[in-house]
């Protein structure tokens, strides 16, 4: 054991940790954040149950009733930390332009002005846990390292499900292996001797969740929830990603990608096996989207998850779109998951689960808005997120705008690791990745873009992925139904300018060009269109098999499609309605095109474009010119 003293701080490193840079980092940050005690987390079983007894303990757990939901817990969090802080979120690029219009930039130097003396101290009273993690497979290639340091238990037990972690990450770090140093305090430190007055201690006043992509560093502050808190997700895996992924773009070499995107297979009766990566902003049903379950006329055919949030895809010498997902779990949200809409979801849901912010039953299970559609009636009383009484009379006398209050926090999630869910796919481990064959780009827009069209060509992919738009809900931002423009539904996510980001995506189709293999199809989809009265006209969930199998006709030319103004679209026919009755004048409804709205859309295209315009590339205004020229000529 080399436990050095540093400050009075027993730094108590474990034989099995050897990279010297870690240790220094550990000590240097345990100088600054002074823990009472530093941990080094081994990622075992008894590791994670002994802090969900601590959790118990300190009531930010619930221990769920083992008969219905066995190794389960619920946290509730301060009323004030529910979702991820996309105003308190920074890009500190060195140079201001490299973080883009869309990004919060501050200079790096005085970033860590402000930050120094917050993280002074801020630990005092808790336990610094080291929390290594590699997002995706142990060791491969593809693959990299995080290190998060952090004074929540709860994001270490969350960290244990949703990533590979443990011990066998310093083996693979071994003495000088490169890691992502991942710093995250809940910004609550404790005077001598005291105990948390609050179960979810957090700072309702200061937040702060940076990014250095130079120096490839996050500093999270104030914020234990969900993508503030787990560092690796969005942080990490998206934001400091992308930036490597664009870095490593050099002369020929095409660099690699991180993405939001889900991975799915589809596994044909006759064997054959496709790969898709799906696209959408939060919570537009990519969990959901990613655990299909076909309809019964698609009798044979199989949907498998690879992932449900993120793809790392790299480019191969011969012409192939490899992704992995990093994550090894699932940060998904609760309330509208029931059997119809994601049975696989729910048999995931089992056991082994941490619920955060969804409602307790009277005989210690959880409950969300949408179970109801299960068991064909709302419970007569709950325990709601903020430790309430809830019956439905109360939430009728409480609720806003002649709705029920929610029991659930409209963004109330689960973790679970991936290995829970029965649709997961047999490669969803695999270092080498899955091959991909298709793009799939969305939004949530109850009226304009159409139920499916496809791409005419790559340039038109790329557009109709950096134009995304999606209506916001509140359980990302409290407003509802406001069209915000989503470019491939990483608008949050992007460590770089934005116009940057459309080039890199460009610069793949002279890149591969050489390799002589085509590159994946794009489609654009909404499932989310409505009628006069508000109602969805397309069904969702299981039937967006249907469309999933007129874009694997596509590919394999099965499918002519006819022209439209945004791409190829299905005609009626060329769907397999079996076992769906879904007319000609509904299929009209969800896929015509508006030319008056088309018009106005084009506008907001343009705002977007007008805000990234000192580096948006010429081929993407050129794209839209050709596009409003079609609508010009349809009218
Ligand atoms: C998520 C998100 O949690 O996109 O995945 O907000
Ligand atoms: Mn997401």
């Amino acid at each position: 054991m080399n436990s050095p003293l540093l400050q009075g701080i027993d730094l108590n490193v474990p034989d099995f940790v050897q990279n010297a840079r870690l240790i220094d980092w550990v000590a240097d940050m345990a100088v600054l954040c002074k823990p009472d005690r530093v941990y080094w987390c081994d990622g075992s079983q008894d590791e994670y149950e002994h802090l969900c007894q601590q959790l118990v303990q300190a009531g930010t757990f619930k221990k769920l009733n083992p008969a219905k939901r066995p190794n389960s817990y619920l946290a509730w969090t301060d009323p004030s930390d529910v979702a991820r802080v996309e105003d308190r979120t920074f890009i500190c690029s060195e140079k201001k332009e490299d973080a883009g219009p869309t990004n919060n930039w501050v200079d790096p130097d005085q970033m860590r002005q402000t930050l120094l003396p917050l993280f002074d101290g801020c630990m005092r009273g808790r336990t610094l846990y080291v929390v290594p993690f590699s997002m995706g497979p142990l060791g491969s290639p593809i693959a990299h390292i995080g290190v998060e340091l952090t004074d929540s238990a709860y994001v270490v037990v969350n960290q244990k499900l949703m990533t590979r972690m443990g011990r066998a990450v310093y083996e693979v770090l071994g003495t000088d292996g490169a890691f992502v140093p991942c710093l995250h305090s809940v910004g609550a430190p404790l005077a001598d001797d005291a105990q948390d007055k609050t179960t979810w201690p957090c700072n309702p006043q200061t937040k702060y969740i940076v990014h250095f992509p130079q120096t490839r560093e996050i500093w999270s502050y104030g914020s234990g929830y969900g993508g503030n808190a787990l560092l690796g997700k969005k942080c990490l895996a998206l934001r400091i990603a992308s930036s490597m992924g664009q870095q490593a773009a050099h002369g020929a070499a095409p660099g690699w990608f991180a993405e939001h995107m889900l991975i799915l297979g589809v596994r044909s009766p006759q064997g054959k096996k496709y790969h898709v990566a799906a696209a959408f902003p939060s919570a537009c049903g990519k969990t959901n989207f990613s655990m299909l379950v076909p309809p019964a006329a698609f009798d044979g055919w199989r949907v498998s998850t690879i992932g449900d949030d993120i793809a790392w895809i790299k480019p191969q010498p011969n012409g192939q779109l490899r992704a992995i997902n990093p994550e090894a779990g699932y940060f998904g949200v609760a309330p509208g998951t029931n059997t119809l809409t994601n049975p696989n979801c729910m048999a995931s849901l089992n056991q082994n689960v941490i619920f955060t912010n969804v409602a307790l039953t009277d005989d210690g299970d959880v409950w969300w808005e949408g179970m109801e559609k299960d068991s064909g009636q709302l419970p007569a009383h709950l325990i709601d997120w903020r430790g309430q009484d809830w019956t439905p009379e109360i939430a009728r006398q409480t609720g806003a705008g002649g709705k029920l209050r929610a029991a659930a926090h409209p963004n109330a999630r689960f973790t679970i690791a991936a290995s829970n869910n029965p649709a997961l796919d047999e490669a969803w481990d695999d270092p080498a990745g899955v091959p991909i064959d298709a793009f799939i780009f969305g939004g949530r827009r109850s009226t304009t873009v159409p139920l499916v069209t496809e791409a005419r060509n790559w340039t038109e992919g790329i557009y109709m992925a950096a134009t995304m738009g999606s209506e916001t809900t509140a359980a990302a931002f409290g407003a509802q139904g406001v069209v915000r423009r989503d470019p491939f539904a990483m608008l949050p996510f992007c460590g770089y300018h934005m116009s940057d980001y459309f080039q890199h995506w460009l610069n793949l189709e002279p890149k591969l060009q050489a390799s002589g293999r085509a590159l994946p199809r794009i489609f654009c989809v909404n499932w989310f269109r409505k009628d006069e009265s508000g109602h969805f006209i397309w069904p969702g969930y299981g039937e967006n098999m249907r469309v999933l199998k007129w874009m694997i006709d596509r590919i394999e030319g099965q499918a002519s499609g006819v022209d439209s103004l945004f791409g190829r679209a299905p005609s009626y026919d060329e769907i397999n309605w079996s076992g769906l009755d879904f007319k000609p004048e509904q299929f009209d409804a969800v896929t015509r095109i508006d030319a008056a709205a088309w018009e106005q859309e084009f506008k907001l295209h343009e705002t977007l474009f007008e805000q990234l315009a000192d580096r948006l590339p010429p081929a993407l205004a050129h794209t839209k010119a050709a596009l409003e020229q079609r609508l010009t000529a349809s009218v």
